[in-house]
């Protein structure tokens, strides 16, 4: 059973006990998921022409950079391109605290269709057109036990320094290993040793500005 138990700061912002951060920023959490991880990958560009994009998240959480991302998808793909959305997770959260997290009226029919589905760990919405799987446990240990080619990544952990498991030179090796030529890489982090590690891994890094408050975070393209 998992010992992470859920706070709600302002009865509105996730916050975990055991890694004492919260899951997504207090001031705009859908605007910063949307600056950090879909403009990180340069998305919706970076998927047109492609029959297939896959995307693999570390640290699903409550749900918010896949729902924005199946908007993003649905409003910007045609009917014949398919979503391949991985994500992984150590602590999965139920489906009343997703809910309760997500609450923002433009997701909230996508929440709906997801919510139908979850917590099953794969399952396809709209036709095929996304396709999602859970891969529930550590990721290191999830990404060392695939094979699946991947597009973009979301790193998505809490903080490095409370979270260092999730910001490992292992991590960054196997992200190598799956990338598909030209996978992007987008995170929220600017810490030093995040972008030395995935340019040592072969990762070209970018420094963006960071959203709101945080002064700079990072991006990138496997070369
Ligand atoms: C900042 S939160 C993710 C926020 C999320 N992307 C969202 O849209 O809500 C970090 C997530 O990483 C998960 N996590 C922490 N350590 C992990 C590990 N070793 N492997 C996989 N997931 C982990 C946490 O349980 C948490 O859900």
């Amino acid at each position: 059973m998992s010992n992470n138990i859920i706070h709600w700061q302002d009865d509105a912002i996730p916050r975990s006990s055991l890694y004492d951060d919260i899951y997504f920023s207090t001031e705009n959490g859908i605007e910063e998921s949307k600056a950090v991880f879909l403009d990180g990958i340069d998305a919706p560009d970076v998927w047109q022409g492609c029959d297939q994009f896959t995307i693999c998240e570390l640290g699903f959480g409550t749900g918010l950079n896949f729902l924005n991302t199946v908007k993003m998808w649905m409003e910007n793909s045609t009917i014949n391109q398919r979503l391949i959305y991985f994500a992984t997770e150590l602590h999965p959260l139920s489906k009343v605290e997703i809910d309760r997290a997500v609450h923002w009226d433009e997701l909230e029919g996508h929440k709906i269709d997801f919510l139908e589905h979850y917590p099953k760990p794969s399952f396809t919405l709209y036709d095929g057109r996304v396709s999602f799987q859970l891969l529930c446990g550590d990721c290191a240990e999830s990404l060392k036990a695939s094979s699946t080619k991947i597009d973009a990544w979301y790193m998505d952990g809490f903080a490095p320094a409370k979270n260092p498991d999730m910001w490992s030179d292992e991590i960054f090796t196997q992200m190598a290993r799956l990338s598909n030529e030209g996978s992007r890489v987008a995170t929220f982090t600017s810490a030093g040793f995040v972008r030395r590690g995935l340019s040592a891994a072969n990762f070209h890094m970018t420094k963006r500005k960071g959203y709101c408050k945080k002064r700079e975070m990072l991006s990138g393209v496997i070369s």
